[in-house]
């Protein structure tokens, strides 16, 4: 490959993405006429080429994956990268905020600000596809890859979804909507089956990916697991001509997961599979084109080549459609040698202060403030509780491993957690060498306004030792989760979590600080739900659940404990104190893979607490603020299949903040829905004393159940109730539609 004189590329990038002369991307019958004319003048080698990937080990391999050139034709090798948070093994890029976190920040602003900086970054590197955006499905809370993804709602996985496919692509880079389908634990995951009833399956797992074709997404991943006993990668019932993709209108194409093909290749591609990665065995699947299996099947017959033809046009169409055929950046970077000193890395840098911005705007508004008990002095400031005033406590004790600078060199994978946990590990991570973590964060802002002690060890005694008589403790406790794989396993925990418990006795070090510290400030780092059983302790003054939050973890948590953003983050799932609330499990034990029936139906998180009449500790949806809001005025307007619910929100309390309004849904009985679904919310930035009118609508799909006989959404009558809240259990405005 000739790669581009650096100064070039370097000029390229300086000048900002809008700087990339992007050729104006087509409608996808533009791209499918060009993508035929190139298709046509291939050789049967070349077209394989283009099918399949280059394998693990190939010396070509720059990406995870790639594809071959046709370099007479203009066709490059398409370079795959690994997300969803951030370039994977790759230097000078940007660790954004995970998935679940973007969801915590329920704001359509910044998932799609955060797909546009991740699209940035991949163009910048000569990444042609960005693996991502995840959005399985948080069927059980210990689910090893949750975080990659929006929780167990699918609503919110829709929308954060389609937010993020749009952002990312509208630089010209293609996404990928994964994992289809029910991709939903780690252990088994080579072959577990999803068994799933259609309904369900429809308006829980498969809602993301229609957000996805909506959001004219180029690419769709098939996953690793079976569903209903079929392997998805050649499972016609999901990606073939008569199945759901394309049922729905996808035009793009289908890529396997990393060894998630069986089989034959003529089983594979006749079921709709398009292109198989990384084009060799890996684990326990893949290969299935490879050493000319793919080609033998064409000349054989087998597989026609009208099939193969149709293969290679739907990727060319995609890498057409984004515009990819001009002007972009030559792959830059070596993912399997990304060391500086290699001649064949530019290390060209992709970060940018406006991503560092999106990337620290997010942690801050993804931290769900979940408690403050707030005393204030007779001059009205802040005491105890939040937000701390820089210098009023003059003693301050920062507590836990989870405050720490992780060690970067503990695997490609981050597959350790020896620091503060700011991404889960395995293929979704990525290099933490920007990471700023809290300890530094809290010490530069702190500065010389109080004495710091520090317990940075998870030892139990030590923190009680730091925090005895401080004015103030800061104490940092987590749980981490990751892939499953070669990899090894991370503090006992084989990808999925072993239980909701935080990591390293992480309540027992909490309770015993709070028991020292009558101001103890707890921040939770997490990949999901984790046990709170400590959190009505007096002593305990305030809680942040901070997620997942990325590079820029340190920074954010100063600025909402001190006040500097105004917290904003809600809960992307409920917390509850067991597992059993949850009405799900994680198959850890089985001899062979097992069938995983997915009996609780529509029933997930909220909506099966809601059923069992479970109060969670914390509900889906919940997150305090520094201020408070009013709400007023409901009015609904609209007719059959087109509702309009307007509001008034206002901040009625002394400091500026934004609120998060929701929108739940009760369907009339008859239908068979759950209590409360999700269906609308929105930002509301307010400043003292301000009002703003929300409208938020119902459309017809959004009132309407999926009806199996007739195969789409069928609208129900009766009478609906609309809630507008704060939270699934804080609800301030009531009203009905009556169809
Ligand atoms: C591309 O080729 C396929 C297969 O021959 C054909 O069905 C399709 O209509 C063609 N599309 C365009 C836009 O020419
Ligand atoms: C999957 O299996 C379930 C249970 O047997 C069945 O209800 C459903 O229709 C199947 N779905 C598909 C797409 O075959
Ligand atoms: C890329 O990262 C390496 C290692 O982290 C660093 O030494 C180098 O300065 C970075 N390059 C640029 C252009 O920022
Ligand atoms: C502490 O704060 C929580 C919510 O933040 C509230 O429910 C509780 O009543 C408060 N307790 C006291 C003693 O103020
Ligand atoms: C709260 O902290 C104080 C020390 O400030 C301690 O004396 C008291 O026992 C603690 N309360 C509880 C319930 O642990
Ligand atoms: C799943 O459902 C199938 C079909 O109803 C049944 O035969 C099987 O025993 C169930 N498996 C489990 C683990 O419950
Ligand atoms: C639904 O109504 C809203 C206003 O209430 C309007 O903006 C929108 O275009 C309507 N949509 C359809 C599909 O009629």
């Amino acid at each position: 490959m000739i790669l581009p004189s650096t100064l070039v590329l370097a000029g390229l990038l300086a000048s900002g993405a809008n700087a990339f002369t992007t050729r104006k991307s087509g409608t996808w019958d533009d791209s499918y006429a060009l993508a035929n004319s190139t298709v046509a003048q291939m050789t049967i080698d070349e077209k394989i080429g283009i099918v399949k990937g280059t394998g693990q080990l190939s010396s070509t391999r720059r990406c995870v994956g790639d594809t071959t050139a046709v370099s007479r034709l203009g066709v490059p090798s398409i370079c795959f990268q690994d997300g969803p948070a951030g370039l994977r093994l790759v230097k000078n890029v940007t660790g954004f905020p995970t998935g679940i976190n973007v969801a915590s920040t329920f704001s359509r602003r910044l998932m799609r600000a955060r797909g546009v900086a991740l699209g940035e970054e991949w163009r910048g590197k000569g990444a042609h596809v960005f693996l991502g955006p995840a959005m399985d499905i948080m069927r059980n809370p210990k689910a090893g890859r949750a975080w990659e993804s929006f929780g167990p709602d699918p609503y919110l996985n829709g929308e954060g979804a389609y937010e993020t496919i749009v952002g990312v692509q509208s630089v010209g880079v293609q996404a990928c909507a994964k994992h289809l389908l029910a991709n939903n634990q780690e252990h088994w995951r080579y072959g577990l089956s999803a068994n799933i009833d259609d309904r369900t399956m429809h308006e829980i797992y498969f809602y993301p990916f229609l957000r996805s074709i909506e959001a004219d997404v180029a690419s769709v991943m098939c996953a690793y697991n079976r569903f209903n006993d079929t392997s998805s990668c050649h499972n016609a019932g999901l990606i073939g001509d008569n199945g759901l993709l394309r049922k729905n209108g996808f035009k793009g194409y289908v890529v396997s997961d990393w060894g998630a093909t069986h089989d034959s290749a003529a089983d594979n591609a006749n079921a709709g599979l398009d292109m198989e990665q990384p084009g060799d065995y890996i684990v326990i699947g893949g290969g299935v084109f490879a050493n000319n299996a793919l080609k033998n099947a064409v000349s054989g017959g087998t597989v026609t080549t009208a099939r193969l033809n149709q293969m290679v046009a739907r990727i060319l169409a995609s890498w057409y459609h984004l515009g990819q055929d001009s002007g972009y950046p030559p792959t830059n970077f070596n993912a399997q040698n990304e060391d500086p000193s290699n001649s064949l890395n530019l290390n060209i840098n992709v970060r940018s202060d406006a991503h560092t911005a999106v990337a620290h705007e997010i942690a801050a508004a993804s931290a769900v403030l979940l408690k403050n008990n707030r005393t204030v002095n007779a001059a009205g400031a802040t005491t105890r509780g939040l937000p701390a005033v820089k210098g009023t406590a003059k003693t301050i004790a920062i507590i836990g491993q989870d405050a720490l600078l992780p060690n970067l060199n503990c695997g490609e994978l981050n597959e350790c957690n020896d620091g503060t946990m700011s991404v889960g590990w395995g293929s979704g991570s990525n290099l933490l060498d920007y990471l700023v973590p809290p300890i530094d964060a809290l010490t530069a802002y702190i500065g010389t306004s109080a004495t710091i002690t520090t317990s940075l060890s998870n030892d139990l005694t030590a923190a009680a030792t730091a925090a005895k008589g401080k004015d103030m403790a800061i104490v940092f406790a987590n749980a981490m989760s990751g892939e499953l794989g070669s990899y090894t396993f991370v503090v006992g925990n084989e990808g999925d979590r072993n239980d909701l418990d935080l990591w390293y006795k992480g309540g027992s070090m909490i309770e015993s600080v709070a028991a020292q510290c009558s101001n103890t400030i707890v921040v939770i780092h997490s990949v999901g739900p984790v046990s709170f059983s400590w959190s009505d302790h007096p002593n305990i003054t305030g809680i942040f659940y901070a997620g997942a939050p990325g590079e820029q973890t340190g920074p954010a948590i100063v600025d909402v404990i001190y006040g500097l953003y105004n917290p904003s983050g809600r809960l992307p799932f409920s917390i509850a104190d067991d597992e059993s609330s949850y009405g799900t499990t994680i198959v850890y034990n089985s001899l062979g893979f097992p069938d995983i029936n997915y009996t609780e139906k529509l029933l997930l998180d909220y909506r099966y607490m809601d059923a069992q009449s479970i109060t969670p500790r914390f509900e889906f949806g919940f997150g305090l603020s520094y201020t408070t809001f009013a709400y007023s005025s409901l009015s609904i307007t609209g007719s059959s299949g087109n509702y309009t619910i307007s509001f008034q929100v206002k901040n009625s309390g002394a400091l500026a903040g934004t609120e998060k309004p929701q929108l739940y849904l009760a369907y009339p009985a008859a239908a068979g829905e759950p209590k409360k679904v999700l269906r609308g919310f929105e930002e509301v930035p307010l400043a003292v004393g301000a009002s703003q009118l929300v409208s938020l609508t119902l459309d017809k799909r959004a009132m309407s159940v999926w009806d199996t006989p007739s195969q789409s959404y069928v609208p129900v009558s009766g009478t609906f109730t609309v809630y507008v809240g704060a939270s699934i259990k804080d609800i301030r405005l009531t009203g009905t539609i009556v169809i």
